[in-house]
């Protein structure tokens, strides 16, 4: 029977809150592990579903999983296989698609399902093709299933016409072991890119580059296990800093890399949110006025779009207007439709909204459409007056790690139901 998230709004939150490790950083350095030829142990892995479905195809691989720490993971593919993927798993989240990298690099053959995952408008994987293509690899489509071998991967030049964070880390992936060199131009420069390089050339990889636009991989022979620690997840952080800007009194939010988080700064301290920001934490206190502002969703380090929903929400607090443009999925804005049904006076155009304030939000039945749609709904349920009902909350358990412990500790009222498939949706 599905679960909603209820949740009464208009308590204020007070107290500290832990940033879990990366969900985007670690959805990749789980496939990546599978390169290596002896166990890998990850820690500050978070407690979320894609981090499940992603085990779940270990399994299938035969790759030996251990978690002998909530947030430890120890994957050893000693003793994998190469198998089609075709299980449900590998359609439940849209990172699936990086086994496509890391089987074509370590077996040159990898047949599987077409990735799942938010739909945010299309989603194509293109230049992940391309990329795969100008090693050597060629690819087929078939009865919803992609097969992309390869007799032998060659090092080449490979320029993407957009700084995809998934190509950039996929060709990566299939790199590490082709013959020569390879290199990536108008390569993304997201943190979570350096934290998969950083893992792959603590097994032996040979990555220069990563975080800036041109990455090269120098191929290697073989690979080992290691030791990775993985970064504080940038998105989580920004999600727990709205929600402090929007209703606390007080909140410390830990263990996070500020510099990831600059443009998200810079843009509440234009709103004029109240914050001491230190060399891992941000402490944020309430503001009686914000100022409304103009956003642009950028590839880093420029506004993510992953933060513009949750953001979306203290914008219908400000007093003026706001303007937000998304320039990366430009139809990312099914959550406005659910903020409009709580009273936010939002208007939509082509790839940008227009969010007049301040409105006061009042509790009704929403959907999480996609994960970061229910980050804005939780804030926008935090901020009501009454009881929000959330629907499809399996998308915020894709990517947020104990988010109803987290909250509740803070003082927030957050509880889950079952309801039957009807009153769902
Ligand atoms: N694109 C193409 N062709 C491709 C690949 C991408 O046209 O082959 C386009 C996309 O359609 C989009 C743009 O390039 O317009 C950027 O897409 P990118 O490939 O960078 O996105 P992604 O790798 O699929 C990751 C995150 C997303 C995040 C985006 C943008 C993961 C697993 N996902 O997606 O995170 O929004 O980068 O930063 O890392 C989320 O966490 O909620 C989420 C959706």
């Amino acid at each position: 029977m599905p679960k909603v998230i209820k949740i009464e709004g208009g308590h204020q939150l007070e107290g500290e809150v832990a940033i879990s490790g990366s969900k985007n950083a670690t959805v990749a350095l789980i496939p990546a592990a599978v390169l290596a030829n002896g166990p890998v142990t990850i820690v500050g892995v978070p407690e979320i579903e894609d981090v499940k479905n992603l085990s779940e195809i270990l399994k299938l691989l035969n790759v030996e999983v251990h978690q002998p720490a909530s947030d430890h993971l120890i994957i050893d593919p000693t003793h994998m296989r190469n198998i089609d993927l075709t299980a449900d798993a590998v359609t439940k989240l849209r990172a699936s698609y990086y086994f496509m990298g890391a089987l074509l690099g370590k077996y040159h053959y990898v047949r599987m399902k077409m990735p799942g995952g938010c739909y945010l408008g299309p989603r194509p994987i293109d230049l992940h093709l391309k990329g795969f293509e100008a090693l050597g690899a060629k690819v087929e489509y078939n009865r919803g299933c992609y097969e992309i071998k390869a007799d032998r991967l060659i090092g080449d030049k490979i320029f993407l016409d957009i700084s995809s964070v998934g190509a950039t880390i996929n060709i990566m992936m299939a790199a590490v072991y082709a013959e020569g060199r390879t290199t990536i131009e108008n390569a993304a420069k997201e943190p979570e890119i350096i934290d998969v390089a950083t893992l792959l050339n603590k097994m032996g990889a040979c990555i220069r580059g990563a975080g800036t636009n041109v990455i090269t991989i120098d191929g290697v022979k073989s690979l080992n296990g290691c030791f990775h620690e993985i970064i504080p997840d940038r998105i989580e952080a920004g999600t727990y800093i709205v929600i402090a800007a929007a209703c606390a009194k007080k909140m410390k939010i830990t263990n996070i890399i500020p510099h990831h988080l600059e443009a998200l700064l810079s843009k509440l301290e234009e709103m004029g949110v109240n914050m001491d920001i230190t060399v891992d934490s941000v402490t944020i206190e309430h503001t009686d006025h914000l100022r409304p502002i103009d956003v642009t969703t950028k590839p880093y380090p420029g506004f993510a779009t992953d933060l513009q929903q949750p953001l979306t929400v203290l914008l219908t607090q400000a007093e003026g207007e706001s303007k937000v443009e998304e320039t990366i999925y430009i139809e990312r804005f099914k959550h406005c439709a659910e903020l409009a049904k709580m009273g936010a006076d939002i208007e939509i155009g082509n790839g940008e909204a227009e969010i007049h304030g301040p409105t006061s939000l009042y509790g009704t039945k929403v959907a999480a459409t996609d994960l970061r749609c229910g980050a804005a709904m939780i804030i926008a349920g935090l901020l009501a007056e009454g009881v929000t009902t959330i629907s499809n909350i399996y998308h915020i358990d894709r990517g947020y790690d104990h988010i109803d412990e987290k909250l509740n500790a803070l003082g927030a009222k957050v509880w889950r139901e079952k309801v039957d498939d009807e009153e769902e949706n």
